[in-house]
């Protein structure tokens, strides 16, 4: 049998093939921010939101194309919360999934248009979905209902990365860096808002386009919290025990940033002990649903001790 780390390789290279055919040519007067786009979203990564958006999809009976566009605009958000998140006004660290940061190779200004050019291009990319799949032939109030999916899905994601979501974390986030307490009320909504809300959204995405009620919606939106808050703490663990080379990223960034993290309220054992908790109550919630939840578990399972 395969094992789960190849599966999640492999899982890794179908959704960046579906990635890729939504990236931009670098063409025009304004190739350069384009170039920059594709940098930093070409540079490899886990692909972790669009490998969830597309296995809940498919959990909950999904076989259509139009969670492709999805899956394409959610790692565009993610690369751009990334490329703004590594500028030297936010965290200012130069390396990101193994190579020089958006903003070092580019300079400060194309980092700062690049990450614009990648939230917006997420959005006409999630567009495409109204335009595809389109059933001739079939009810017409069928094709409603999946414009209505397609619609409700977009509200979601816009919702979860923005300033009630993901944007709003990464404010909490700074603001936070110079105070001298931070409370753990404090640190789990800078954990849900800059993290766990694309991971949300991911879900919640999958789980709508595929037609799952709204009680399953929220399940997700659940499970997806707390997968979430296990990744983000994880994240931090590894700021100071893991390494440039498996990161791919700069390790203490946290330290020299003066940033509260779980790990610096409650210690490296503790945090540890609070990911697995959390992952395992993520897949308890993952085997309650009818659908074939066997490869969500095991991702969830081996992101406990991810070290990268
Ligand atoms: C990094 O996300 C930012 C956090 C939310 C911790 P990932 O660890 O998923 O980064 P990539 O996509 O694999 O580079
Ligand atoms: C960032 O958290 C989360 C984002 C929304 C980008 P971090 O600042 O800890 O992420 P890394 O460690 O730089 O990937
Ligand atoms: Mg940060
Ligand atoms: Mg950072
Ligand atoms: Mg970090």
């Amino acid at each position: 049998m395969e094992q789960i780390q190849d599966t999640i390789q492999r899982r890794a290279g179908e959704v960046e093939e579906i990635i890729c055919k939504w990236l931009p040519e670098e063409t025009g007067l304004q190739h350069t921010v384009l170039e920059a786009m594709n940098y930093s979203v070409l540079a490899g990564g886990k692909r972790l939101r669009p490998m969830l958006m597309q296995e809940v999809y498919r959990m909950f009976g999904g076989t259509g194309r139009e969670i492709e566009p999805l899956m394409a605009a959610i790692e565009m958000i993610h690369t751009y919360s990334l490329v703004h998140d590594d500028l030297p006004a936010m965290d200012n660290d130069e390396y990101r999934r193994g190579r020089k940061t958006t903003h070092a190779v580019y300079g400060e200004a194309m980092g700062i248009l690049a990450g614009d050019g990648l939230l917006n291009l997420a959005w006409e990319t999630a567009m495409q979905a109204f335009s595809l799949d389109e059933q001739d032939g079939g009810e017409p109030g069928e094709e409603a209902a999946r414009l209505g999916r397609i619609a409700k899905a977009v509200k979601v994601l816009a919702r979860k990365a923005g300033v009630y979501g993901m944007i709003g974390g990464q404010t909490a986030d700074i603001e936070a860096e110079e105070a001298r307490q931070v409370t753990m009320e404090q640190l789990l909504f800078i954990h849900e808002h800059k993290t766990a809300a694309l991971i949300q959204a991911s879900m919640m995405v999958g789980a709508i386009l595929a037609g799952a009620d709204e009680s399953h919606v929220r399940q997700m939106e659940k499970c997806a919290y707390d997968i979430g808050i296990a990744f983000q703490i994880q994240d931090d663990i590894l700021d100071i025990t893991g390494s440039m080379e498996e990161l791919g990223k700069p390790i203490g960034s946290d330290e020299k940033n003066h940033k509260q993290t779980y790990v610096t309220i409650r210690g490296l054992e503790d945090s540890a002990a609070e990911v697995e908790r959390l992952s395992r109550e993520a897949m308890e919630i993952l085997s309650s649903v009818e659908g074939d939840s066997s490869f969500l578990q095991a991702l969830t399972e081996y992101l406990i001790h991810r070290r990268k």
